[in-house]
């Protein structure tokens, strides 16, 4: 959820990390600090507040020297406040930390380190780690010796990237179960939560649990766990800076909402011999559990419509921070399907864990290339829409539905013929978001200050009812709530007042009549009906419209206009929906 950085460098280490912290802002933007090493003497500093703020308040960029580290915070152990900021140092101010994940026993350990003398400033979790590190030290090891041992001390998940005045031209970082790249570029040796703070590196590689990276501006240097050299190939990182500029837009979230349509022909470009497989493999298991969160799980539900709909095959679908409790009923019969733009998700890692100790076959889609995921995973399907900066979800989530559109039709030997129909759809997608941006920023406005939201829809249309209330909530703070229409009556029906905003997904559609028998109940109650279809109604008082596609399609071309009705909203509200208060993107922490 945080996000760290460390580099060793020829020059004045702080600006450039500084630039590659920017980067990582997505990950946490509560408070942020940096610290750096010259003559002999460890400089610190951090505060509250987005990154920039806290350099115009602490000059992070001033600091001198050649190694730096930094980070960006999302607070779990410990409130949002200038000394539970990162980093953290030791009793004698000559080793700092910056981390990201929990450590489990952090009680227990910093119990023993104040028993012994140390003395804690922060409520954090982190701060046991430079304390373990200078008791090592203290107990007579060297630096690497004592982060190796502080390492194995630790429970839980972490990255972390550590610098000393006893090593004044070296960084070490570590991780277990998190995210940490390395790579050098022209200006020296980085270690980083995620390769997009680091655009222009020309060789990355990514460590395994428990193995010490030794980071000076000269090179890389590896040790495994009992402090034995090991080597390690670079490879390319494969991402192009262009993809991490907002270019003309002013938020990243419109410019992916409008990449929307190439995200779709993007996911069709797959190998088919590898999709025949999964497919046989879909098909053959005795069953298939879909796990996710978030956005994802929501194109995990249109996955799971597809599935029954077009192959006939059943399958569940498992938010996966619940996933544990129904592992026991996972065998090496299952097939795991994961979806995970980050493919770092906590909670999703965690499910994997459980389904690979329990023999299932795991399958995972995946936007980011060499996640943690990716390497837990049987196979894996890439979506390959590029990096997704804004907090929110948009090009990977139609990106994550196409793909199973490309799973779906392949089970019933329709490779091509869904590569084709997507591609079709792709253009109509350009086409809605060529055409609706004024008649929904009207919509926004009339709606901006409205307490709530219901969507409703129905079949394959109900997980986008779904997304589309994350969406709004999440970015723009209005209470919102997607459910099947039929759910209506059952109880949210009570929530209807004259003129409350209700969104139903009704294209022409085998759920038409039904969904729109619902609007109607809605109607009747005082309910301002804004309707999402390939054709207008008098039932209608706002008429979003979309294109006919072909049945079963009528999801992807649902979602793009209720992404921009969200981002129109959140604008208007004065929001920034790149960054919604107290979210990220990669979600590391269970
Ligand atoms: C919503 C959103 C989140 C993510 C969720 C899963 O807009 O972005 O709900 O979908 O945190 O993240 P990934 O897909 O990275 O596992």
């Amino acid at each position: 959820m945080c996000g760290i950085i460390g580099l060793a460098s020829n020059k004045q280490a702080a600006p450039l990390a500084l630039r590659g912290l920017r980067n990582l802002e997505y990950r946490g933007y509560d408070s942020a600090g940096m610290a750096s090493i010259h003559e002999g003497h460890l400089w610190l500093r951090k505060d509250v507040g987005r990154i920039d703020e806290v350099n115009q308040k602490q000059g992070l960029d001033q600091l001198p020297g050649n190694i730096a580290i930094g980070h960006t915070r999302w607070a779990t152990h410990g409130g949002v406040s200038q000394k539970n900021a990162h980093p953290h140092a030791d009793c004698g101010s000559n080793i700092a930390v910056v981390h990201n994940g929990i450590i489990e026993n952090h009680q227990e350990l910093r119990k023993k380190l104040q028993d012994r003398g140390h003395i804690f400033i922060s409520e954090t979790d982190t701060e046991v780690i430079p304390h373990l590190i200078e008791q090592h030290v203290k107990e007579g090891g060297s630096l690497e010796k004592a982060v190796i041992l502080t390492s194995q001390e630790l429970k839980g998940s972490f990255a972390f990237i550590v610098l000393s005045t006893q090593e004044e031209g070296k960084i070490m970082a570590i991780k277990r179960d998190n995210p940490l790249v390395i790579g050098h570029d022209a200006n020296g040796t980085f270690a980083t939560s995620d390769i997009l703070s680091m655009p222009q590196c020309d060789r990355v590689l990514f460590p395994e649990d428990d193995e010490l990276v030794i980071l000076s501006a000269k090179g890389i240097t590896m040790l495994d766990s009992r402090g034995k050299k090991i080597d390690r190939e670079m490879i390319s990182p494969g991402i192009e800076q262009q993809e991490y500029d907002r270019g003309n837009y002013q938020h990243f979230m419109l410019k992916e909402i409008m990449e929307e349509p190439q995200a779709v022909r993007a996911a069709t470009i797959q190998d088919k011999k590898l999709f025949t497989q999964l497919a046989m493999d879909i098909l053959r298991a005795r069953q298939v559990v879909i796990t996710a969160c978030g956005s994802s799980r929501y194109a995990a539900l249109v996955g799971r419509y597809l599935f029954s709909e077009v192959a006939k095959k059943f399958c569940e679908v498992v938010m996966s921070s619940e996933f544990q409790y129904f592992s026991d009923s996972i065998d090496s019969n299952t097939m795991v399907l994961t979806v995970s733009q980050s493919g770092e998700t906590a909670d999703v890692t965690e499910g994997v864990k459980r389904a690979r100790a329990n023999n299932a076959q795991v399958i995972s889609i995946i936007n980011r290339v060499g996640s943690i995921l990716s390497r837990m995973s049987d196979e894996v399907i890439y979506l390959n829409c590029g990096p997704e900066i804004a907090v929110a979800a948009t090009k990977s989530l139609v990106s994550q539905i196409s793909v199973f559109y490309m799973l779906a039709y392949t089970m019933v030997n329709q490779f091509d013929e869904a590569a084709n129909r997507l591609k079709d759809v792709s253009q109509e997608l350009e086409t809605i978001l060529s055409h609706n941006n004024s008649s929904l920023e009207g919509l926004a406005e009339r709606f901006k200050d409205s307490l709530d939201f219901y969507y409703i829809a129905r079949g394959i249309n109900f997980p986008v009812a779904s997304e589309a209330a994350l969406k709004l909530k999440e970015i723009s703070y209005i209470h919102a709530e997607g459910l099947p229409a039929g759910e209506l009556k059952h109880g949210t029906l009570a929530l209807i007042e004259q003129g409350t905003p209700v969104v139903v997904i009704c294209p022409h559609d085998y759920t038409f009549d039904e969904t729109m028998s619902n609007a109607m109940e809605a109607k009747s109650r005082g309910a301002f009906i804004i309707g999402v279809s390939d054709e207008n109604n008098e039932l209608y008082d706002h008429w979003i419209q979309i294109p006919k596609v072909d049945n079963l399609f009528y999801p992807l071309v649902s979602i793009v206009p209720l992404h921009l009705l969200a981002y129109y909203l959140a604008v208007k509200r004065g929001k920034n929906p790149d960054r919604p208060r107290n979210l990220a993107k990669s979600v590391t922490v269970k």
